[in-house]
């Protein structure tokens, strides 16, 4: 009786152990704009998979572009003791209101890839928009140093859309001056979205007899939009460019539809986010930011990524190369 009583309370200790050892210190919130149709399912995936290798417990809520979902969600998530918010703004000037709460909760806020507007935000983890924008018109000037551009940007309310739109426009406009390009037409695209980016396309089409060389788009969803208002017409472009590297634009740049998209490494965006969030709620020191980036508020502390362009030419050697898609997946049967 005695042997098994031991035994019992052995078998106790070490279940206690393990459920001990398995609950993770931190909580962290992930807010997500959308899932359906968009990159986000992907971050979403990669913070869940970085997470589960930390032994920190994630919550995660997708807004599916409703900014007054996303507040009542970060509200819930901090209702639910999250350490810290790591937020993808569907709008970046109401998620302010969603920081402020956070902090009445002393909960930071870590905004992911995109900045969220006049509030104290305490980070940015993305990727430096003025050498996304440029990797992309640098790319067309080269394939078309004269002719008729189409310039669509993303969502005006988005500061990365602006951000490229200034390095954009900056380094054309010698070309501009010269007479060598000719900026058919330009425009923000409302939610980045590629309905949205076919309309615009179908119309600009519509309304001009010029051939178009070179559409420069923001977006791989814009850059789909877009050529399927040209394919519809039985035209074609020399140059067609996106950013995020979706499976179909890789298609489409294997294909020789589309000319150049961007990646940016999303597990390399969650593994920052997460590790800096994780320190926050530990109250470990971070080190100091080397740039900032003004939000109308403040100067928020931000950590910069590299974006790498991927061309029909090296798609082996950055987004195969990094397991962001196999070899299957990029060249195998579709
Ligand atoms: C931006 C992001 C881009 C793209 C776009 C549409 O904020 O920087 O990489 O994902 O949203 O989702």
């Amino acid at each position: 009786m005695k042997i098994l009583g031991n035994y019992l309370l052995i078998v106790g200790m070490l279940l206690l152990m393990f459920s001990c050892k398995q609950q993770s210190d931190v909580k962290l919130g992930f807010l997500i704009p959308a899932t359906e149709g968009s990159r986000w399912i992907i971050d979403k995936g990669f913070v869940e998979k970085v997470a589960a290798e930390r032994g920190i417990e994630v919550l995660i809520r997708s807004a599916e572009n409703d900014e007054n979902l996303q507040i009542k969600q970060g509200i819930e998530l901090l209702k639910e003791g999250v350490d810290v918010l790591i937020v993808v703004p569907s709008n970046a000037n109401t998620a302010a209101a969603l920081v402020r709460d956070a902090h009445e909760r002393n909960v930071p806020v870590v905004a992911y890839d995109r900045l969220i507007k006049n509030c104290d935000l305490d980070y940015l983890v993305t990727f430096d928009g003025a050498i996304i924008g440029e990797l992309m018109v640098e790319h067309a000037v080269q394939k078309v140093p004269k002719g008729n551009y189409v310039l669509l940007f993303g969502d005006a309310g988005d500061v990365n859309a602006l951000w490229m739109k200034t390095a954009q426009e900056a380094y054309l406009q010698p070309y501009i001056d010269r007479g060598d390009i000719n900026v058919v037409y330009r425009t923000f695209v409302e939610n980045w979205d590629v309905n949205n980016a076919y309309h615009i396309m179908q119309q600009v089409l519509d309304f001009t007899d010029q051939p178009i060389d070179a559409i420069v788009t923001g977006y791989d969803g814009l850059a789909m939009g877009a050529l399927k208002a040209v394919e519809e017409q039985g035209k074609t472009v020399k140059v067609l460019t996106g950013q995020d590297s979706e499976l179909n634009a890789i298609h489409a740049v294997v294909d020789g539809r589309m000319s150049l998209t961007v990646y940016k490494s999303i597990r390399e965006t969650a593994e920052a986010a997460i590790d800096l969030a994780t320190k926050l709620a530990r109250g470990e020191k971070i080190e100091k930011a080397k740039q900032t980036m003004f939000n109308g508020r403040k100067e928020v502390p931000m950590l910069l990524l590299k974006p790498v362009p991927v061309t029909e030419s090296t798609i082996r050697s950055t987004v195969i190369a990094d397991e962001f898609f196999t070899e299957e997946q990029v060249y195998g049967k579709r």
